[in-house]
């Protein structure tokens, strides 16, 4: 019997846990004290009983009958999961290889929207890696920026300069070496726009070939054929901003005749490819009443869609572009039709225990805010590194004067950030309406220079949005005593 890693699964090992990652089914898992079992299962087949040689021969005191069965225990549901394959052939194991497919009814990677206990919740893997990480930042995930230039010129974008500034494939190869080791995963490409690299085929192949997963931000106004190819063959993902459905509104938004065209061509002809994209429409003034077209268009190619009214100011403080943002009025518009259309109702949001499950301002104080440098940074085209995407204006290090460890582990700018809790947003801690709200350092610094200090523009949005969920809840216990 011949065993090996499904081609889509990626797995790593922080210390005593195996956290095991099928991107096909977004399926994730967290095992303790099982790395000697994934050591020997590799991407190429091996014959089962000569993967139980290796361990036995790890485990110097097991017998070889104990060790066999429990192995077969392990691996009965990961194979059940088509993430780990087993069979008589190679070709066995590739015809039963997973792939993503548009050819079926809802390929669409659904979130769990349910309301956990809180024991369910923590005992998510993606709970019990935050946990991990909050004690042993590992860099899990990276966002390269590997260009400032750009097609477009969107109304809204944080990018203050599209210069064409470009990271060298070389010194991106380098970072990535480092990143693998380290323990990373999962590698985003962004910028300006990413596809504007001369390089981008020989990077997309780079990120696969160390075995970490590939996903683009991008515009797609420059996406060839060859791009496309080598994102098939990379397992990559894109992620694509839409604005509209209108050609008109969407160029307005990108300030670059016909790009809602060069979008629209492209995005069918990456679904024609069978890569999964997730389309984004950040709200506008200019745009947000014609968003549920957008959702309506993603769903009709069951692709995943998402829209966002967070509109933050540009990386070097400059909020010349937050004039294109919704004001409170219409912000609350649209929440209520997002929040009443498309959050399900028993989404963990509507719960009515929410409010009493609101941690106390000591226990909210001692917790992180976020990933940044815990779990997640960003590198620039200009060799900064940052740490998170928009938040340019916090450099951590640079990569043409230290390594990506030495940044990651001796910077005293990220142990700064990473050492930040709860404790340093004095008004948040107080807040009635935190629950409602992204505490987020980003978004502060970039509107009021200072990354403690919310913007009085969030705050109201949060309180608006707190107004909407109890209007919801009150709905729905009125119904709930109708029936
Ligand atoms: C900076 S762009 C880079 C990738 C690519 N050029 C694109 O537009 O998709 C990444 C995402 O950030 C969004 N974005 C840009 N400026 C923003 C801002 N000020 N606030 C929130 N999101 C923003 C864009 O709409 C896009 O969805
Ligand atoms: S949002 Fe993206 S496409 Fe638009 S200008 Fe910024 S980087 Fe370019
Ligand atoms: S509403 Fe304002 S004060 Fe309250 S948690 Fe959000 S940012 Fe902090």
């Amino acid at each position: 019997m011949l065993m090996r890693l499904a081609r889509q699964t990626y797995v790593r090992q922080y210390d005593e846990f195996t956290y095991l990652f099928g991107k096909v089914t977004a399926f994730d898992q967290v095992f303790r004290s099982a790395g000697p079992f994934f050591a020997h299962i590799t991407r190429q087949p091996k014959e089962r009983d000569a993967i139980i040689d290796e361990i036995v021969h790890d485990y110097a005191d097991a017998p070889r009958e104990t060790v066999a069965r429990d192995f077969d225990e392990f691996f009965a549901p990961l194979i059940a999961q088509q993430v780990i394959l087993s069979g008589n052939s190679a070709e066995e194991l590739d015809a039963q290889e997973p792939f993503f497919t548009y050819d079926c009814d809802d390929p669409k990677t659904k979130k769990d929207e349910r309301i956990l206990t809180p024991d369910e919740a923590a005992a998510l893997p993606a709970a019990l890696l935050e946990k991990y990480f909050a004690e042993h930042p590992t860099l899990f995930e990276i966002q390269l920026d590997i260009t400032q230039a750009c097609t477009e010129r969107c109304r809204h974008c944080y990018v203050p300069e599209y210069n064409p500034i470009f990271l060298p494939y070389d010194k991106i190869c380098e970072v990535l070496d480092e990143f693998r080791v380290m323990g990373g995963i999962h590698v985003s490409l962004s910028g300006g726009e990413c596809m504007m690299h001369k390089d981008i085929i020989k990077i997309i192949k780079a990120i696969r070939a160390r075995d970490c997963t590939v996903a683009c931000l991008s515009n797609l106004t420059v996406c060839t054929d060859e791009i496309i190819n080598a994102l098939v063959e990379a397992d990559g993902t894109v992620q694509v901003s839409l604005y509209s459905m209108s050609p008109a509104i969407h160029d307005e938004v990108t300030r670059r005749k016909g790009s809602w065209l060069e979008t629209m061509n492209a995005i069918l002809r990456l679904r024609a490819a069978q890569i999964p994209v997730r389309i984004s429409c950040p709200c506008l003034r200019i745009n947000y009443k014609g968003y549920p077209d957008v959702m309506k268009f993603a769903d009709s190619l069951k692709m995943d869609a998402q829209t966002d009214f967070i509109i933050m100011g540009k990386q070097d403080c400059d909020t010349s572009n937050l004039c294109n943002r919704l004001n409170l009025d219409e912000t609350r518009t649209l929440l209520q039709d997002v929040i009443l259309k498309a959050v399900p109702m028993n989404s963990e949001y509507f719960s009515p225990g929410k409010k009493e499950q609101m941690l106390s301002a000591g226990e909210w104080k001692k917790r992180k805010v976020c990933g940044a440098c815990v779990n997640s940074m960003c590198l620039n085209a200009t060799g900064e590194y940052y740490p998170c995407p928009g938040f340019a204006g916090v450099p951590l290090g640079n990569c043409y004067n230290d390594s990506l460890r030495h940044v990651w582990l001796e910077s005293e700018a990220t142990k700064r950030i990473r050492a930040v809790t709860g404790a340093s947003f004095g008004k948040c801690a107080e807040c009635k309406d935190r629950d409602y709200c992204s505490v987020c350092m980003c978004r502060n610094f970039n509107e009021t220079g200072d990354m403690f200090t919310p913007a009085e523009h969030f705050c109201k949005v949060a309180a608006i949005n707190h107004e909407v969920v109890d209007e919801k809840q009150r709905q729905m216990i009125e119904a709930a005593k109708e029936e």
